[in-house]
């Protein structure tokens, strides 16, 4: 049975932005609002998951948030961003959700923006920095319960969109793994054989494979969260998709992901010991 690496890294439009990583504030006027200078999009900032997507996510953060080098695998573009965001761990500060829905105080996305959080450095990385009036909209859409956006361009077919930790990626011994997909998950058909995580040995062929505990995050289905029962030991693992009928991943329509009959790898990642 072959196994193929697939290039979710391709598949990303916005993957060409990567290299622009230049923090030089594009999208903020001199106050630190998004968008009013170039006065392109869409109306004023509203506290709806789309407005707060073309307005902030787009503009100012995929400058580095996207594609396969998405700093802490947070890629912030609009096929992604929902799915990485709500109820989904902080790489940072794992304690933490990036967006708790209806708790913006102990969202560490809002952290984050405000310049308190535990680990690193505030968003937009070197500034400018939003307004606080912009974060409040943010704010709003959280304490309102972190809705979706509107499902109207859901696209065709049942797809994963993006895995975290990306291939190549090099993360410490307790991987918050998550995937993105393209429709909501039937949580009722998930279970342990949906995904494998496999300690890849010297010879490329597969030393083991680690327990995981998956889950949808809260108010989330259109993503999966694999979480390692134990620290994962230094090495190269490979997270897949087992071949039918073996998968449990179905969408809510009953659409299965794998039906091209072979077991899929997702992504392939190194941990590293702590330095
Ligand atoms: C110039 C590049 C750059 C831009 C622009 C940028 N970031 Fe970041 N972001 C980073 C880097 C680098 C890190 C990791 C280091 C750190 O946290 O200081 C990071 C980390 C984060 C994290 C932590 C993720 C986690 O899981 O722990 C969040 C949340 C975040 N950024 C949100 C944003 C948001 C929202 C924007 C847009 C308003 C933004 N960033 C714009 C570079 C950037």
């Amino acid at each position: 049975m072959t196994r193929r690496l697939v290039l979710i890294a391709a598949w990303s439009s916005a993957a060409a932005a990567v290299a622009g990583c230049a923090g030089n504030g594009a999208g903020l006027d001199a106050n630190g609002r998004p968008g009013s200078s170039t006065g392109a999009v869409n109306g004023p900032l509203t506290a709806d998951f789309a407005s707060i997507q073309s307005h902030v996510f787009t503009p100012i953060c995929t400058v580095c948030h996207a594609g396969a080098a998405a700093p802490q695998g947070l890629r912030l573009d609009a096929a992604n961003s929902y799915a990485l965001l709500v109820g989904v761990p902080s790489t940072e500060v794992p304690a933490l959700l990036r967006v708790k829905a209806g708790d913006p105080d102990n969202s560490y996305l809002v952290q984050k923006l405000e310049g308190h959080a535990a680990v690193g450095a505030r968003m937009p990385f070197g500034g400018p920095y939003l307004d606080q009036a912009t974060i409040d909209v943010i704010r709003q859409w959280i304490t309102d319960g972190a809705a979706p956006p509107a499902a109207t361009a859901a696209p065709p077919g049942f797809a994963i969109t993006a895995v975290t930790p990306a291939p190549g990626d090099a993360v410490d011994a307790r991987p918050s793994i998550v995937l993105a997909l393209s429709q909501d998950l039937d949580q009722t058909r998930i279970d342990a054989s949906s995904l494998r995580l496999e300690r890849v040995g010297p010879s490329g062929a597969a030393a083991g494979s680690v327990p995981l505990r998956l889950r949808v995050p809260a108010g989330n289905p259109r993503a999966l969260l694999a979480l390692p029962l134990s620290p994962l030991a230094p090495g190269i693992y490979r997270l897949v998709v087992p071949a039918p009928p073996d998968t449990g991943l179905a969408s809510i329509g009953g659409e299965r992901l794998g039906a091209r009959g072979d077991a899929q790898t997702l992504t392939e990642f190194e941990v590293v010991p702590p330095t």
